[in-house]
């Protein structure tokens, strides 16, 4: 039996992640933990219990998992990356402020930690194509720092107390229940509102931008099958590469194209959403994923625009 408390269950991959959740543990209990700013909603909210609970509050935390004898936390609290070069402090406080109250907890009552990573854990000096799992990692954005450090304390965490801390990379999420909550990437799922609506899109990141995306069934697979890795296998920890397609927002409006012929798209670009694009990798090796636990994605941009589009039609 798992017990779990989701910390950030509203966001784009919470809405999901704790559902996915709830169905593949059905005897174990899923808190839904959120702030009162952004409370649960519809079936995320009807079908387990739901909490409020502030990252930054670790006797909050403390309580929840002696209420519900929590044994993992999916800490999924942040500002994501184009939010935190507007509000960086904020950013530092929740993101390494929360996970070092999340890790505490944690060793102090045993918990395993899941606390993701991203593309944005690169910079500028990282080699940008098949980036490495082993890498240099300077990036220079408030998102990027608190990514490093955070995947830096967690693997601390696992070598000095044994607190069993697991994480990924994500790349770009692509989904269709949560909109994205001011990323980088956000430009590659809007697209596809745009195109079900029978709106032109105004895409924000210029031609030849090439980011790492992934298909949010993916993206959940790989959070239960990295969690539930025979621990004796893993290499690494603190992050892994995970990798399923690479492409620029010609080549994801040209897929787009091939299903809805009349969607039409324009450039004008952000500069700082393109800053931050061009500091990012073009494409990740996820080889150790691949080998300490058998990580492989089921979706590429055709299948997954295929899928993207027939949901959006049903729902809009
Ligand atoms: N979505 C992506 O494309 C992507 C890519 C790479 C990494 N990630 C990482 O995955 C994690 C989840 O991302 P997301 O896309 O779901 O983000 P999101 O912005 O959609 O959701 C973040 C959640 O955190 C909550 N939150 C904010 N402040 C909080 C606080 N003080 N205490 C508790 N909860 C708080 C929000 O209410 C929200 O539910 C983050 O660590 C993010 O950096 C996401």
């Amino acid at each position: 039996m798992k017990n779990i408390l989701v910390i950030g269950s509203t966001g784009q991959i919470g809405s999901e992640l704790t559902m996915k959740l709830r169905t593949t543990y059905p005897n174990g209990q899923v808190v839904a933990g959120y702030i009162p700013a952004a409370p649960p909603k519809g079936e995320l909210a009807e079908t387990g219990p739901c909490e409020i609970v502030d990252i930054t509050d670790a006797k909050r935390i403390a309580e929840l998992v002696d209420k519900y004898k929590i044994d993992t936390i999916y800490n999924l609290a942040a500002l994501l990356s184009y939010v935190a070069e507007q509000k960086p402090q904020l950013a530092w406080h929740i993101g390494i402020g929360g996970l070092f109250n999340v890790l505490e907890v944690s060793r102090e009552k045993n918990c395993a930690v899941f606390t993701p990573s991203s593309i944005g854990a690169f910079g500028d000096d990282t080699p940008k194509d098949k980036t490495p799992q082993d890498t240099l990692q300077r990036p220079k954005t408030m998102y990027g720092v608190t990514k490093v450090t955070g995947e830096l304390l967690s693997d601390y965490y696992f070598k000095r107390f044994g607190v069993d801390t697991r994480s990924v990379r994500f790349p770009g999420l692509i989904s269709n229940v949560t909109l994205p909550g001011g990323g980088t990437t956000d430009y590659a799922v809007e697209i596809y509102y745009a195109a079900v609506k029978g709106e032109k899109f105004v895409c924000p990141i210029k031609a030849g931008t090439y980011m790492d995306m992934m298909y949010m069934p993916d993206a959940l697979r790989a959070c239960v099958e990295l969690m539930e890795a025979d621990p004796t296998r893993l290499v690494h920890r603190n992050s892994f590469n995970i990798a399923s397609m690479s492409f620029a927002p010609e080549h994801i409006y040209a897929a787009i194209k091939k299903i809805i012929p009349s969607f039409e798209m324009a450039y004008e670009v952000n500069e700082i959403r393109q800053a931050i694009a061009e500091s990012w990798p073009n494409s990740l090796d996820d080889s150790c994923a691949r080998k300490e636990w058998d990580w492989a994605p089921r979706y590429d941009l055709d299948t997954m625009s295929k899928d993207m589009i027939e949901i959006l039609k049903k729902r809009l």
